[in-house]
């Protein structure tokens, strides 16, 4: 997979398979599945470490984990998401994000939103660096936006979404995440532009998908989206396995004389 992919995948009708991966050990099973790449999400301030928000993710968290990811998956189209607030304190710091996400191991950069900051984009556009869009609900403005909610229900809104899905093409982003939007916008959006859309909660008239690692594994029991469909139980799978382990010491059968040196 190269950036020059996303577009011939669009055209050719071939869906993109997107998935979030924060560590070595996940991104060298996704290396070795048919995904077709994957995204350091700026989500890992929740997944990986607790914080009820992206709003805590910042540059040097971000590469350290898009570093990990780059050491598991040596081979793969890595986007590096670009965390809060480092896009908009003017061009010299949001460059240097965009440096070290890239010396991390990162081929792409993503950022959310596009008022206040066309220049910022076209600008890493044209030193050299992809950049993916991110529009529709932008966990960063989580508190301007009133909580995790569906955007662009109403006309205005909707309008608006069109408006900054076409500014972000124009500014030269290879791809577009939508995130959750009514479907019929997410379809309008994709068959208004020549780049493909990378939907999560925004139907399936985008041209890809993306999901959160630890959704669809189902690894957490205590938040599930509509948008979101599990591929396994992983909470209980991994709890049943600590438990057999649990068992195993306390039962005295772990370690076996095969399990232990001679
Ligand atoms: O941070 C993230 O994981 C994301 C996806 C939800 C698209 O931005």
């Amino acid at each position: 997979m190269t950036v020059l992919d996303f577009k011939k995948m669009k055209e050719e009708k071939k869906p993109i398979s997107l998935i979030t991966s924060y560590d070595s050990w996940s991104a060298a099973i996704i290396e070795e599945s048919d995904i077709d790449c994957i995204l350091v999400g700026d989500s890992l301030a929740m997944t990986m470490h607790g914080f009820d928000s992206t709003i805590p993710a910042d540059t040097n968290l971000m590469a350290i984990h898009t570093a990990a990811v780059r050491k598991g998956a040596p081979q793969s189209f890595i986007i590096g998401d670009m965390p809060f607030l480092s896009f908009r304190k003017g061009l010299v710091p949001a460059m240097e994000t965009v440096e070290k996400l890239m010396q991390a191991g990162a081929n792409a950069v993503k950022l959310e939103g596009i008022s206040g900051h066309e220049e910022i984009i076209k600008h890493i556009v044209q030193s050299g660096v992809p950049v993916m869009g991110h529009i529709g609900l932008t966990p960063q403005s989580v508190n301007q936006l009133g909580g995790y909610r569906v955007q662009g229900k109403e006309d205005l809104k909707a309008k608006k979404l069109i408006e900054d899905a076409l500014g972000l093409e124009e500014a030269g982003c290879f791809s577009i995440v939508l995130e959750c939007v009514p479907a019929s916008i997410g379809k309008m959006i994709s068959e208004k532009l020549s780049i493909p859309t990378i939907g999560i909660g925004a139907g399936n008239g985008c041209d890809g998908q993306v999901l959160v690692l630890q959704d669809m594994l189902g690894l957490n029991n205590k938040f599930k989206p509509k948008f979101v469909r599990t591929y396994m139980d992983g909470f209980n799978t991994l709890k049943k396995a600590f438990n057999e382990y649990d068992r195993d010491v306390k039962n005295k059968s772990f370690p076996l004389d095969k399990e232990s040196y001679s």
